[in-house]
């Protein structure tokens, strides 16, 4: 079990968060709550028991001799960003540098990078590059779990599987994805904390146009109360998983993700899956169907003025003093 393990290492954060129910594959809960959109660890669905015995030096014999993706930063955040949006965005700094390495070069700066500073943190698809041995391993996931999760709840294609190796105490900021994720557990402890997407307001995202587009601006270390003083109120979601844990992480969830210090290195794979088709739309609108709709607002407001320098003025007309009095 993945708690034992954990507590004392955990870092104190400004809000309340509540733990994500651990329940089994044949518990009906479990298919209720994924159904209705509600995270929830799944303890023993065998997803990726055909990989719990993968670590670094399996994976250097047997992952390939292809370059892989890897992000290195001089702090413990990994954030985020599209590097298409990086040119229009003047001033911008790059949180984080990506490298292509092969494994064996990610392998050696990570047992180097100790002291804190040059961190690393794998973040590759797992492709047709891999060897033989991972490929027996990949086919040999729970694939019928998790299909019939796919069919039952309407997902779209699997997108990809996204390998994730990080040095303990990496940090993901908090930021939602715009597809529906089963996040498998394999080696290490990392920590979940999530919000609602009725939380929006209190995340305070960057604009749609932004390399950081669907990351929080906030700080969680060091929250900025008076640029966003509505993250006062955020209530969350944690857990932390262990090997063989599986997180159902639904679509526009916020999630905030660190490798638990002094736990060693984490590795992890991803089941991304397509929204499903939107079908009806009933009225009154879900949280998740109004992010989706601010989303598509702001970007053709950006669209038709064709200048993101001119987007924050606009938006301002558009509120300032006709729709900012709070609502009585
Ligand atoms: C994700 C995600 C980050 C991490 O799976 O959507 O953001 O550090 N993962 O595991
Ligand atoms: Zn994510």
């Amino acid at each position: 079990m993945a708690k034992e393990n954990k507590n004392c290492n955990l870092k104190e954060y400004s809000f309340a968060t509540e733990e994500i129910p651990r329940l089994s594959i044949n518990n009906p809960e479990t298919d209720k709550r994924i159904a209705d959109g509600l995270p929830v660890v799944i303890t023993d669905s065998g997803l990726v028991q055909s990989a719990l015995h993968w670590d670094l030096d399996y994976l250097q014999e047997n992952i390939g001799d292809g370059k892989f993706t890897v992000y290195k930063s001089n702090n413990k955040r990994f954030q985020y960003f599209d590097d298409k949006k990086v040119d229009s965005c003047k001033d911008f700094q790059k949180p984080m540098e990506h490298m292509d390495l092969t494994f064996s070069e990610f392998v050696s700066k990570l047992k180097t990078a100790k002291a804190g500073k040059d961190r690393v943190y794998l973040q590759q698809a797992l492709n047709e590059g891999v060897g033989k041995r991972i490929v027996t391993d990949f086919l040999g996931f729970n694939w019928s779990w998790v299909t019939e999760q796919q069919k039952k709840n309407k997902f779209g294609a699997l997108t990809s599987n996204l390998l994730l190796i990080g040095m303990e105490g990496n940090v993901t900021p908090a930021h939602y994805d715009e597809q529906e994720n089963f996040f498998a557990q394999i080696r290490g402890y990392k920590r979940f904390i999530m919000f609602h997407p009725d939380q929006f307001k209190c995340m305070y995202p960057y604009p749609t146009y932004h390399p950081c587009d669907r990351q929080s601006q906030v700080d969680f270390d060091n929250p900025d109360f008076k640029r966003f003083p509505k993250f006062k109120d955020a209530k969350g979601y944690e857990t932390v998983v262990g090997p063989g844990d599986v997180l159902f992480l639904p679509m526009y969830w916020w999630h905030h993700v660190e490798s638990v210090p002094e736990q060693g290195h984490t590795i992890s794979v991803t089941f991304w899956y397509k929204a499903g088709p939107i079908g009806n739309i009933n009225y009154p609108l879900s949280p998740q169907q109004k992010v989706s709709m601010m989303r598509n607002l702001e970007k053709m407001i950006h669209q038709a003025l064709n200048n993101a320098d001119e987007v924050p003025e606009f938006m301002q007309n558009m509120v300032l003093g006709r729709y900012t009095d709070p609502p009585s």
